[in-house]
């Protein structure tokens, strides 16, 4: 059985097939209509969410599949003190597949370590968003025919933004595809994502002007500073306009550039934007149901009632003693969950 926690529990070749999934469904709605008939999806949202819950929701409904929502952590047992892995245990003995949606960061590995059922990560803390990787793809595949030799700009919140993380863990992996990484100081892409480039060979570079950036962006990816997860107001309010994309400064850019961003927009893109034949957000929205539809079958097709079959990486030495040094990941709330380390850094939470 497999479940999607990140981007990398996929080799490239599922990515590939994923992606010619979903271009086969965008042909062709009608041959899956009836592909999850007597299915049940449950989305398990513990974090607010519009376009990944809705998505998911949409996509069983159009492969003819049954869906059992929960919006919120305040309907759920959640409140009353319930473990991530016994929601994960019950929840199987009423649906096929989950997706989860969770605030800290490693709650989607305790939930596939527990659940008898597929289970995709539908975002967890700041960690990984891999379905919005999917859709991410999807968008840059139909815009460029290829990830191959693309200059990729990321701009904004690369600290707390999982969708970048997730994204740069799917790019690295295509042929001499370069980074552009735009942020300040304060918000600059963790060193385990760096790490991740500078392990696959890939070039990148650290800049805070993005308007010096554009004339080498083939993709500039934009994104929400993440409010939800600062402990300091203040720190939130003085960094959260820093970058405002207007369609004046995209003068310098290419003229097949494809801006994407994973939305929710707060500031960061003006509306005026929305007209440039580079604005690709919300197309982003459509293929992401698209791409979860293909993912929803892929997962369902390898489920043959065996445990979950977790990649090495998410497996290691289990040090009762030691406590995870990140606040937010999901050792420090879950009942009875020693942190378990591997190569030195937490598996849930690798950091
Ligand atoms: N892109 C994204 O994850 O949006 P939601 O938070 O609305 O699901």
């Amino acid at each position: 059985m497999r479940s999607v926690i990140d981007i990398l529990d996929l080799t490239v070749e599922e990515l590939d097939g994923i992606i010619a999934t979903a271009e086969d469904i965008l042909a062709h709605p009608d041959a899956y209509a009836d592909k999850c008939r007597r299915k049940k999806l449950a989305t398990l949202f513990f974090e607010p969410s519009t376009r990944t819950r809705m998505s998911f929701e949409a996509a069983m409904l159009d492969l003819g599949g049954s869906v059992l929502s929960m919006a919120s952590a305040a309907s759920s047992s959640a409140t009353k003190g319930e473990s991530v892995a016994d929601t994960a245990k019950v929840i199987s003995q009423y649906a096929d597949v989950i997706a989860m949606r969770h605030p800290k960061e490693g709650a989607a590995l305790v939930a596939a370590k527990n659940a008898e059922i597929p289970v995709i990560n539908a975002g967890d803390g700041g960690h990984c968003h891999p379905t919005q990787t999917l859709a991410d793809l999807l968008t840059i595949h139909r815009r460029f025919g290829t990830f191959d030799g693309l200059t990729v700009g990321f701009c904004g919140d690369l600290k707390y933004g999982r969708t970048v993380h997730s994204l740069i863990n799917a790019l690295v992996r295509y042929r001499d595809v370069k980074f552009v990484l735009i942020s300040p100081e304060e918000l600059k892409l963790p060193d385990y994502s760096k790490q991740v480039i500078l392990n696959n060979g890939n070039a990148f570079e650290e800049v805070s002007d993005l308007t010096a950036a554009f004339p080498a962006l083939d993709v500039l990816y934009m994104t929400r500073v993440q409010q939800e997860r600062f402990a300091d107001r203040a720190e939130y309010e003085r960094l959260k306009d820093t970058y405002i994309l207007t369609a004046d400064k995209l003068t310098g850019a290419k003229e097949n550039i494809a801006i994407l961003h994973p939305l929710p927009r707060v500031n960061e893109i003006s509306v005026q934007v929305d007209a440039h034949p580079g604005a690709a957000y919300f197309e982003q929205v459509k293929n992401g149901k698209f791409m979860r539809m293909a993912l929803i079958l892929f997962v369902l097709s390898h489920n043959d009632g065996q445990p979950v079959d977790l990649l090495p990486r998410w497996t290691g030495t289990e040090t009762p003693s030691h406590v995870c040094k990140n606040p937010t990941c999901i050792t420090h709330t879950e009942q009875e969950l020693a942190p378990v380390l591997r190569d030195g850094k937490c598996v849930y939470c690798e950091q």
